[in-house]
C-alpha cells in the first residue's frame, strides 16, 4: 500500500485534531504527518497512531514534499498559504476555509454528493461550510428520486462551528466567569443568536449566504435554497429544519425509504418512541442523521425534516479525510 505525506495546518484546533483522528480512525496510509499551526503552539505534541507529534509553526518550506495539505486555519491563513503548497510544492490542497469555495477552478465537494468534481482539480479542493455539508448529503437522494423545487432551512448551530474561542465563550459563561475572548456579540450561555457570520446589505448573513450559494455550486443552479442561521448554546453539533418541495408526488414513507438507502444517512424516525436525531447523540459520529419526517400538508409535493450532525466531523473533517482517500485511491 502506497503511504503518504500529509500536512495538517491549524493542527491545534477543532478542526485540525479532528482531521488527526478521523486519519488514524480510518487508517489513512500516512508516511510522513506535519502538523502546523501558529508561533503560539510551537512545542506542543499531538499523538496520532499513538505517537507524539510535535507542531511547528506554519511556513512555506514545511510543504517541501507533502502529498495532500489539509488546512483549517481559517480564510486569511487559506488564502496565503494554500497557493504556497499547491503551486510552488506542488501538493494538492484541500481547504476548509470559504477561500476558494466560489473560485470557478475549485471543486467544492461532499464525496457523497459530487465525488467526480474531486478529480477536476487545479490543486485545490474546497470543503463546503458545515451546515451546507449536512444538508446536501441529504438533499442529493432526495433531487434524484423527487427532483427538489425549493427548500425553507432553518438551522440550531453549536458553538464549536465558531472554532475554540466559541467554545471557550460558551464555558466561560456557563462558569459563571468573564470570557477571555468574546466570540460571540451576546452572552451565548440560555440564549440564542440569530447571527452566524457577518450580515450583508441586503439582511442576510454571511452563513446563510453560503448555505443558498454553496448548495447551487454544488447540486445545480435550479435548487433554490432560502436559510435562516442561529446560533445556540449546544457544545457540539448543528441541528436544521428543513421543509423541502418536491417536484414529483412522493409519500413520507417514500423519502423515508429513499433516505434510508442513501450513502452516509441514518434515518432516526420514530418520534413516539421518542426516537429523533439529536446533537448529543451525533457526536464524534460521521453520519448525517434524519428524522421528524412528514409531509407537508400546505403544498403539492414537499416534506418536514429535521438533520443533525457533528460540525466538526463530517461539517469539516470527515469530510476532508473522504477527499483525500478518494484522491489516494484514485476513484
Ligand atoms: N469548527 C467547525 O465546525 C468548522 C466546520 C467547517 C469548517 N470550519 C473551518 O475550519 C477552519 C478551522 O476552524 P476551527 O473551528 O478548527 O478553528 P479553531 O479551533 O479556532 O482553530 C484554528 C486553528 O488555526 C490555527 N491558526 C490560527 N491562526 C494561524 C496562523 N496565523 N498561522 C498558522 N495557524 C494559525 C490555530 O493555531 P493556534 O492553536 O496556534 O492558534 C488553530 O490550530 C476555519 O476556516 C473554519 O471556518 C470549521
Amino acid at each position: 500500500m502506497k503511504l503518504h505525506d500529509v500536512a495538517v495546518v491549524g493542527a491545534t484546533g477543532l478542526v485540525g485534531r479532528a482531521m488527526v483522528a478521523v486519519m488514524e480512525e480510518r487508517k489513512f496510509p500516512v508516511n510522513r504527518l506535519v502538523l502546523l499551526a501558529s508561533e503560539r503552539s510551537v512545542g506542543h505534541e499531538i499523538a496520532f497512531n499513538s505517537k507524539p507529534h510535535p507542531v511547528h509553526k506554519l511556513e512555506p518550506d514545511r510543504f517541501k514534499h507533502i502529498e495532500y495539505a489539509l488546512f483549517a486555519a481559517g480564510a486569511t491563513v487559506s488564502a496565503t498559504y494554500a497557493p504556497v503548497a499547491a503551486v510552488k510544492y506542488g501538493a494538492i490542497v484541500i481547504d476548509n476555509s470559504s477561500s476558494f469555495r466560489q473560485d470557478e477552478k475549485v471543486p467544492l465537494v461532499v464525496p457523497e454528493v459530487n465525488r467526480k468534481q474531486i478529480f477536476k482539480h487545479s490543486g485545490i479542493i474546497a470543503n463546503p461550510n458545515c451546515s451546507t455539508i449536512q444538508m446536501v448529503v441529504v438533499l442529493k437522494p432526495l433531487h434524484d428520486a423527487f427532483n427538489v423545487k425549493r427548500v425553507v432551512v432553518s438551522t440550531y448551530q453549536s458553538v464549536t462551528g465558531a472554532g475554540k474561542r466559541g467554545y471557550d465563550q460558551l464555558h466561560d459563561e456557563l462558569a459563571g466567569r468573564p470570557p477571555k475572548e468574546k466570540q460571540f456579540p451576546h452572552q451565548i450561555a440560555f440564549n440564542s443568536l440569530p447571527h452566524v457570520d457577518i450580515f450583508f446589505d441586503d439582511g442576510y448573513s454571511k452563513e446563510e449566504f453560503k448555505m443558498m450559494n454553496e448548495t447551487k455550486k454544488i447540486m445545480g443552479e435550479n435548487i433554490r435554497v432560502t436559510a435562516t442561521c442561529v446560533r445556540i448554546p449546544v457544545t457540539g453539533g448543528h441541528s436544521e429544519s428543513l421543509n423541502v418541495e418536491f417536484e414529483k408526488k412522493c409519500t413520507s414513507e417514500e423519502v423515508r425509504e429513499v433516505l434510508r438507502g442513501a450513502p452516509g444517512i441514518v434515518v432516526q424516525d420514530d418520534p413516539k418512541n421518542n426516537v429523533y436525531p439529536m446533537p448529543l447523540s451525533a457526536f464524534e459520529k460521521d453520519d448525517v442523521f434524519v428524522g421528524r419526517i412528514r409531509k407537508d400538508e400546505t403544498v403539492k409535493s414537499g416534506v418536514n425534516l429535521w438533520i443533525v450532525a457533528d460540525n466538526v466531523r463530517k461539517g469539516a473533517a470527515t469530510n476532508a479525510v473522504q477527499i483525500m482517500e478518494a484522491l489516494a485511491l484514485g476513484k
